[in-house]
């Protein structure tokens, strides 16, 4: 339709957001739907975050405030930022969004002219991409390998990188992978950035609690301090806290940029929503010791999915060290026919098939700039992994 702006034309919707919708309609319809498409914990909001969130709502928290977040909050994240990270913070340097993705979305629309790039290792998360189409930027994928456990080459970043480059954007562990980086790991990429001082890093660190088996979580600015004028370093409460519903993300970083986050911010939503930021307060300041709890059920279920999912024909699935998603390479199964005669050409064709024969919702591998593959979210109860990796095993198997 001519009414509609051209800037939309050059992104889609959320494949994750649209996978989720259409397995709730099916569910509606009646249809027995096993979703392994959400990027959200199925645990609750720890209590004494809701608790907090009843008493700034009982002492009158109603109204506007601060664009980008409260004193308080503010000063929250960046005692988080020395205690997690050693990484040092004035309140000046913090901006507060609805969501870790409106927080992005701030970074790349207040820096982007059209025909800069922003590289990303792929596959990457959705949103990036089009979030830079739509502010007039280049997406550059830089991809990876699964026998490199999905972490980036050093030379392949470098050779991404152009006088046009004006971001990396950097994400671990990672979604879709769940890819981490240790210390050296990370240490052999920002010593290729520090070659190219026209780069800046947006660090998505969002999964930086959920990292399993003794491995540690570093981000950029803390690897490489010199790194640090030029790094906004980007967390939010969605994940680690179960809070994806409350919205709130926080980034740190340079005073002009988060300035210029903030202006932006000024004139969309204004500040985040005042309840869920005396909420953020006591997730950040208040007991994370739920994380190792939530953190020894994710690890049981991920070994779970993963041995399953490797004995189901023409699937390997490598296993991964955070986040809450397993991301199986579905190539043994390309130009194989399904049980009830559909051919399946790419990864699209492959999760559409699972869920109109098996009812197993899960994203294909092509919404994240890496196919042939698709992505599984863990992140629900156990009976339901076991059920639905049976029918994908089952699905796998009549596969001719
Ligand atoms: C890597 C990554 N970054 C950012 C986000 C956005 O988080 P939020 O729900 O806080 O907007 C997500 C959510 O799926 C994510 O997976």
């Amino acid at each position: 339709m001519g009414f509609i702006a051209d800037s939309l034309n050059r992104i889609q919707p959320s494949a994750t957001i649209a996978v989720a919708t259409k397995a709730r309609q099916l569910k509606a319809e009646g249809r027995d739907v096993l979703s392994l498409s959400a990027g959200e914990p199925d645990f609750d909001t720890p209590q004494n975050i809701k608790d907090a969130a009843k008493k700034a709502l009982d002492a009158g928290k109603t109204k506007y405030t601060d664009v980008d977040g409260i004193p308080e909050l503010k000063a929250a994240i960046c005692a988080k930022f020395k205690r997690d990270n050693g990484l040092d913070y004035k309140p000046s340097q913090v901006s507060v969004g609805t969501g870790g993705k409106q927080v992005l979305y701030n970074a790349l629309l207040a820096t982007l002219n059209p025909g800069d790039e922003v590289i990303m290792p792929a596959p990457c998360w959705v949103s990036y991409a089009d979030i830079v189409l739509l502010g007039g930027g280049k997406p550059i994928f830089a991809e990876t390998r699964m026998e490199d456990g999905f972490r980036l080459r050093p030379e392949v970043l470098e050779a991404a990188i152009t006088p046009k480059t004006k971001w990396f954007i950097f994400n671990s562990p990672s979604n879709p992978t769940g890819a981490a980086y240790s210390a050296e790991e990370l240490k052999r990429l920002t010593d290729v950035l520090l070659r190219h001082p026209q780069v800046w890093v947006l660090t998505d660190d969002m999964y930086e609690h959920l990292i399993y088996d003794g491995h540690k979580f570093f981000t950029p600015a803390q690897v490489e301090p010199k790194l640090y004028d030029r790094t906004l370093t980007m967390n939010g409460l969605s994940k680690a806290y179960c809070m994806t519903g409350w919205r709130l993300g926080y980034a740190a970083g340079p005073e002009p940029l988060i300035k210029a986050m903030s202006k932006l911010q000024s004139q969309s939503t204004s500040n985040p929503c005042s309840i869920t930021q005396w909420a953020a307060v006591e997730a950040l300041n208040g007991p994370q010791d739920f994380i190792a709890r939530h953190n020894a059920i994710f690890v049981e279920r991920r070994d779970l999915v993963v041995s399953m999912l490797n004995q189901a024909k023409g699937l390997k699935c490598p296993k991964p060290e955070g986040a809450f998603y397993v991301y199986p390479s579905c190539a043994g199964a390309i130009g194989k026919t399904t049980a009830k005669g559909k051919v399946i050409a790419n990864d699209e064709d492959f999760v559409t098939a699972l869920l109109e024969e098996e009812g197993v919702a899960c994203v294909h591998g092509a919404a994240f700039a890496g196919s042939p593959a698709f992505r599984i979210s863990y992140a629900t109860s156990t009976d339901v992994l076991k059920d639905a990796c049976t029918r994908i095993q089952r699905f796998c198997g009549n596969l001719k």
